[in-house]
């Protein structure tokens, strides 16, 4: 049983004090190893691991090929102004590889799950000799996991590193006792930006839970681009989440006098308070015309955009 500690009780900096001190105990004069993901957690692991253990805390951040336009420079700059080095990991072509000819939506969760810990993580846990590995895992994952909604995970089983083996290897999650409005505070107080904070919610499939059918590395830089449109017009809405998801079929359309079997985007915008219910935004139709505008003009191949109208549920705030 994992003791909570509450937003009443936690004190950050007696927090952030004592977790440091139990890394540092724990890796002794070792090295250890974890992956960022630009999320909250992973950052706040990454700074008490920093802290903690200087250059012996190896970070990486693993480019799926999937993340939406600059994303593991933004990442790895705005650590590097915090002073901590983060590796980027090009396993763009690993992960597009795993998702080749494959369009049911489990079958893309778990070959990007399988390819980030199996090959590309745990090949790099392997190879670095680091004997620790720092984990972002908070309770309410422990939660979800007990109750079924979340897989049962052995993370070295998943890093392909067996169990005998693994006796050699130590994982540390700092974050276990506290739920996101604590992680959020221990963040602050470890000087993380505001900005990485308020960044609405971003799925961990990434831009392939964005795309309808085959993830392919054309597909995915085409709702990229689109991502950065909606994300621009819709930034001000103050909605809870907001997206563009390309549509597998194809629809007749006109360009420059001729006829165009061409793409269609969809746009949800969502108004929620958790995600477990949502209802679309009441966009003023001018900004639909506009992202219609922008979207028809700027992304090659798109000829139609529609917007979604439908509650969660028993729509999903996701479309994969
Ligand atoms: P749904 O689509 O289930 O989304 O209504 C609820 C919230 O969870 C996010 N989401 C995911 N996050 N892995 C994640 O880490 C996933 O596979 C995933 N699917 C959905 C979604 O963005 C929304 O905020």
């Amino acid at each position: 049983m994992i003791r909570e500690i509450t937003m009443r009780e936690l004190d950050a900096e007696k927090f952030i004090g004592e977790q440091v001190a139990a890394i540092a105990g724990a890796v002794g004069d070792g090295a250890a190893i974890n992956a960022l993901s630009g999320g909250v957690d992973s950052s706040a692991v990454t700074m008490l691991g920093h802290r903690a253990l200087g250059a012996r805390l190896r970070t990486v951040f693993i480019d799926n090929g999937l993340m939406r336009e600059g994303e593991p420079e933004q990442v790895a700059g705005l650590f590097a102004k915090l002073g901590v080095k983060v590796e980027i990991v090009d396993a763009r072509a690993e992960f597009f590889a795993a998702l080749k000819g494959i369009s049911d939506p489990e079958a893309k969760r778990e070959a990007i799950t399988q390819t980030f810990y199996r090959h590309v993580f745990g090949r790099i846990v392997r190879e670095s000799g680091a004997r620790h590995l720092l984990q972002g895992t908070i309770l309410t994952d422990v939660d979800e996991t007990v109750a079924g909604i979340k897989r049962q995970h052995n993370v070295f089983e998943q890093l392909g590193i067996d169990p005998q083996e693994a006796f050699g290897y130590r994982i540390i999650e700092p974050l276990i006792q506290l739920r996101k409005d604590c992680v959020r505070k221990v963040g602050r107080a470890l000087g993380l930006p505001a900005g990485l904070f308020d960044r609405i919610p971003f799925p961990g499939p990434a831009l392939s839970a964005r795309v309808i059918g085959e993830a392919t590395p054309e597909r995915i830089e085409t709702v990229r681009k689109a991502t950065q449109i909606v994300e621009r017009l819709l930034e001000g809405t103050g909605a809870f989440q907001y997206m563009a998801i390309l549509h597998e079929d194809r629809v007749t359309g006109m360009r420059d006098g001729r006829r165009e079997f061409g793409q269609q985007i969809e746009v949800r915008c969502w108004d929620s308070l958790d995600a477990r219910t949502a209802a679309p935004t009441r966009l003023p139709f001018e900004k639909l015309a506009e992202l219609a505008g922008e979207l028809t003009r700027a992304v090659p191949g798109v000829v139609s955009v529609t917007y979604n109208i439908a509650t969660k549920p028993p729509s999903t705030i996701e479309a994969v």
